[in-house]
């Protein structure tokens, strides 16, 4: 029933069937981390790309194109304790943390145009915690993550391998929508970053999938190409869990073509998470 079920949501990633492998020993996993260690982490990639865009644009993951050009990044403004009166956000469950999102004004220009915050789905108990970028416009209206189309890819996605939404718990980077959907900047990544960590902290996923570039550099504070972040196993700095990167579901629904090295990155995710439960 499992397999019939997966086999017709590969079809519908539009992935040919493939024939499961063994399980990767813990072994294996360690051969797939990079072998340089993870960069320290920073609360926003160092060369962000100050793109603006009134529709929304492709998202370039392709890993061919050029990097995004150095910038001397902004001095990012002081996160760690909320601000004036807030309770401290390391005492908070995720109901609290919920609440102080939904109040939260640190990005004047997203507080402004958000009609709502966009917290996080899924079960608190997840082993599985997948991170996109931030919320598009049926998300804002919605408050819900990926519910658009690119919500469905991604439900086709983690079905492929056998999860469903229930089984995972998802939330973004940033909680609140971009307008027009530019990229997130990197100061809004920054103030948004302690409410991610205490969400990884509460839900202390066993593993990470980070779906698109922006969304990975962000999480592993890195300027990286997607190409290169993908197909191996990162820690998250300060609490080792292991990252997964993919690519966007965005992305795979305009470029079909790579959903094959999605399929493999979901493969490998398998695989870490089955050595990380055994
Ligand atoms: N894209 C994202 O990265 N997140 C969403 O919630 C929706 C679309």
């Amino acid at each position: 029933m499992r397999d019939e079920r997966q086999r017709r949501y590969l079809e519908a990633m539009g992935i040919p069937l493939w024939a499961p492998r063994k399980p990767l020993t813990r072994a294996a996993v360690r051969a797939a981390e990079p072998s340089a260690p993870a960069p320290e982490p920073v609360a926003a990639p160092a060369t962000p790309e100050p793109v603006s865009r009134a529709v929304s644009p492709p998202r370039r993951e392709g890993g061919a194109s050029a990097p995004p050009p150095a910038a001397t990044p902004a001095p990012l403004p002081d996160t760690s304790r909320p601000p004036g009166g807030a309770p401290d956000i390391a005492t908070l469950d995720l109901d609290g943390l919920r609440e102080q999102v939904a109040a939260c004004a640190r990005c004047a220009e997203l507080a402004a145009t958000r009609t709502q915050t966009v917290f996080g789905v899924g079960n608190p108990d997840a082993d599985w915690l997948v991170i996109g970028e931030a919320p598009g416009a049926e998300e804002d209206r919605r408050g819900e993550p990926f519910v658009g189309r690119a919500g469905q890819l991604l439900d086709a996605m983690l079905a492929a391998i056998a999860l469903d939404r229930q089984q995972a718990y998802i939330a973004n980077i940033l909680k609140c929508r971009p307008p027009n959907n530019r990229d997130p900047r990197p100061e809004e990544a920054a103030n948004c970053r302690p409410w991610l960590d205490r969400q990884i902290a509460l839900i202390h996923p066993k593993l990470i999938l980070v779906v698109g570039r922006i969304a990975a550099q962000a999480l592993l504070g890195t300027d990286a190409p997607l190409a290169s972040l993908r197909g191996q196993v990162h820690r998250l700095p300060g609490t080792g869990l292991p990252v997964i990167v993919t690519y966007h579901p965005a992305y795979l629904l305009r470029t079909p073509k790579d959903k094959r090295k999605a399929w493999a990155d979901l493969k490998l995710a398998r695989q870490v998470m089955a050595a990380e439960a055994g």
